[in-house]
């Protein structure tokens, strides 16, 4: 079993993979989607979605990472792509399941779930690009507006190379609302001879445990749950292996918050540092009263060094304001509905 950490722009970045994968029992991870229009990116743009690259596309803790490109000119994917392997991608991801307004209307992400030629095409290309040993994996929906074309679609990314995929088990239409649908995956894992991944909806090793029993695959992504509960990956882990895992409490949630706090604050500029902050602690508020208690104190707080009280932290210096512009302010994502 595999168990990958979901790409999650404007949230899962390299602070959030690094304090996420330290926690263990996540395989894998993954950029944020990186936008293709019809330039070749310039290798410090890839840096700045992927600064593990500098530590041979690994976390601190070791878990390795893909890029994930999103476009629609396969010639021009292919040469980002080659660029990417070139410094050092071990895997190019493909988004085909983004729903962001902004992206689908300039052809990008789950709108070309209509078009499995170009799926095709945009592989093949990608697959053809790249050394032999830099795999190409997928990322889809189920479909733009029904699951009805999900087979052909899953077939096409396949045929034109795909290694594996990974199937976000609702439509566009669907947005992020539950329920993910679950016997979607297990009809695409029939139809392919690649491994495929589930993904949506997982928030506990119950949800697991369904979404095992439904699916009938054996490696899953994981986006919210995890975010939300940290230690979801090994909770996952320990029920697959038969073992006992007393589920991680808020004390010691609370030391990896602050820690995500750190980084970010040593990061981005002091006006981005505190939404980054609250974004994560709205998502563990799910589970932790601690958190919900902290996001009570701290929703209508602006300032870093209240903040660092707060969090029961030492004031720590002053963020660094100059040289990297959060990607959450990027147009094209509307990450509101998903979070909420
Ligand atoms: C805020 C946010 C950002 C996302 N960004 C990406 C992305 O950059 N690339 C991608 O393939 N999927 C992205 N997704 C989709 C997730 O990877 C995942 O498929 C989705 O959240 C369903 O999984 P979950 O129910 O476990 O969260 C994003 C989702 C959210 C909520």
């Amino acid at each position: 079993m595999q168990l990958a950490l979901a790409p999650m722009e404007g949230l899962v970045d390299d602070v959030l993979r690094d304090v996420l994968t330290a926690v263990g029992g996540i395989d894998w991870c993954v950029t944020e989607f990186i936008r293709v229009n019809d330039t070749l990116l310039p290798p410090a743009y890839f840096r700045k979605f992927a600064p593990e690259m500098a530590a041979g596309w690994r976390t601190r803790a070791g878990t390795p990472m893909r890029l994930q490109l999103l476009g629609s000119n396969p010639a021009c994917l292919a040469d980002n792509a080659a660029l990417a392997a070139s410094l050092g991608a071990p895997v190019i991801d493909l988004n085909f399941g983004c729903p962001a307004k902004t992206v689908n209307r300039s052809r990008g992400g789950a709108v070309l779930l209509n078009e499995p030629e170009l799926l095709h095409a945009i592989v093949s290309a990608v697959r053809k690009a790249l050394p032999a040993d830099v795999p190409v994996t997928a990322k889809m929906r189920l479909g733009y507006e029904s699951p009805d074309g999900a087979l052909d679609c899953a077939r096409a990314l396949v045929d034109g190379g795909a290694a594996q995929l990974v199937v976000h088990a609702r439509t566009k239409m669907d947005g992020y609302k539950p329920p993910a649908h679950w016997h979607w995956v297990a009809r695409v894992a029939e139809a392919v001879s690649v491994p495929v991944y589930a993904n949506g909806e997982i928030w506990s090793v119950d949800d697991w445990r369904r979404c095992r029993a439904v699916c009938g695959v054996d490696d899953f992504m994981l986006g919210r749950g995890l975010i939300s509960q940290p230690d979801l990956a090994l909770q996952i882990a320990a029920a697959r292996a038969g073992h006992d895992h007393a589920a991680m409490g808020w004390t010691e949630v609370l030391p990896l918050l602050r820690n995500f706090w750190t980084q970010c604050r040593a990061k981005l500029p002091p006006q981005y540092a505190p939404g980054r902050l609250k974004q994560w602690l709205a998502l563990l508020t799910r589970n932790y009263p601690g958190a919900t208690a902290l996001f009570a104190q701290v929703r209508s707080e602006r300032d870093c060094e209240r903040l660092d009280a707060l969090l029961g932290l030492p004031s720590l210096s002053p963020a660094r304001s100059g040289d990297l512009l959060p990607r959450h302010t990027e147009p094209g994502f509307e990450p509101a509905a998903a979070l909420a």
